[in-house]
């Protein structure tokens, strides 16, 4: 038996001795050992024939016990390899003064990234986004989902609309939104951010692969050209368990405007 499965085993021993059902104790003693630090991210857990013998409790209760965690993200389960302590996510940690894209960010980090599509295609405008391009209803717009995925870990889902005069294809863009609008010469050199919290629903937080509920970040950019006319309307979620937004801040000048770099 190797040391996780000791350490874990070591925990568990006192399973039944409460009144409380025998899968909700299993399930807080697993939790405990995890917050304990007694089996950490990425140990798997012994076989739940071996718990289920250890603790002297049936396979199903273990079961149970398990899927709940599994589905509140304390562990998780590879198909055919078994089941693990979730993975400890590294914080990514942005400036939100820098206009760049996320295929960049995670390039920088040394990350490689990679987008799931989850719709590309012709619309005809909303009245949100008639508002903010600054269309007629007349007038379409290329839009563009994505599940934005680094090291085959999904930090954010991302909508983008583009008027279809800039963008007419969507399929045009591949790796990269800002690569596609920079071959044509519409790269957005300015934007504007807008950070709001949120709980996940249901189908965004399978996505993410975090339990239902979780704290996240829901981020609007409009950006624009240096002409002054918006090129991107963009709504993303990133996950609050991975990002860090950092912003710096100064002194306003005499005149209330901003202060000199030093
Ligand atoms: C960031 C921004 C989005 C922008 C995207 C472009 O993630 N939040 O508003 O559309 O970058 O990224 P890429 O060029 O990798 O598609």
């Amino acid at each position: 038996m190797d040391d996780g499965a000791e350490r874990i085993f070591a925990a568990l021993r006192d399973v039944s001795q409460s009144g409380a059902p025998l899968y909700l104790q299993l399930k807080k003693n697993i939790e405990e050992a995890v917050k304990r630090g007694l089996i950490g991210p990425g140990d798997a857990l012994p076989s739940e024939r071996d718990i289920a013998a250890q603790a002297d409790i049936s396979r199903v209760t273990v079961r149970k016990a398990v899927q709940d965690l599994v589905k509140s993200g304390v562990l998780v389960q590879r198909h055919g390899s078994g089941t693990f302590v979730a993975p400890r996510m590294e914080r990514v940690e942005q400036s939100l003064s820098r206009l760049t894209s996320f295929t960049e960010d995670m390039a920088r980090r040394g990350m490689a990234a990679r987008s799931q599509w989850l719709d590309r295609g012709i619309y005809t405008a909303s009245p949100d986004e008639m508002m903010v391009l600054g269309l007629s209803a007349s007038e379409l717009v290329s839009r563009l989902s994505r599940l934005r995925i680094a090291d085959e870990t999904p930090l954010a889902i991302e909508r983008a609309t583009i008027s279809a005069s800039v963008l007419p294809d969507p399929h045009e863009v591949t790796s990269s939104l800002y690569l596609a609008l920079g071959k044509t010469g519409h790269r957005p050199v300015r934007a504007v951010q807008r950070i709001s919290a949120v709980n996940l629903g249901e189908a965004e937080a399978q996505l993410l692969a975090v339990p239902i509920g979780s704290a996240c970040l829901q981020i609007e950019r409009i950006s624009y050209l240096a002409s002054g006319k918006v090129i991107e309307f963009t709504k993303s979620i990133y996950r609050g368990d991975a990002y860090d937004f950092v912003a710096e801040l100064r002194l306003p000048g005499p005149d209330g405007q901003e202060g000199e770099a030093t």
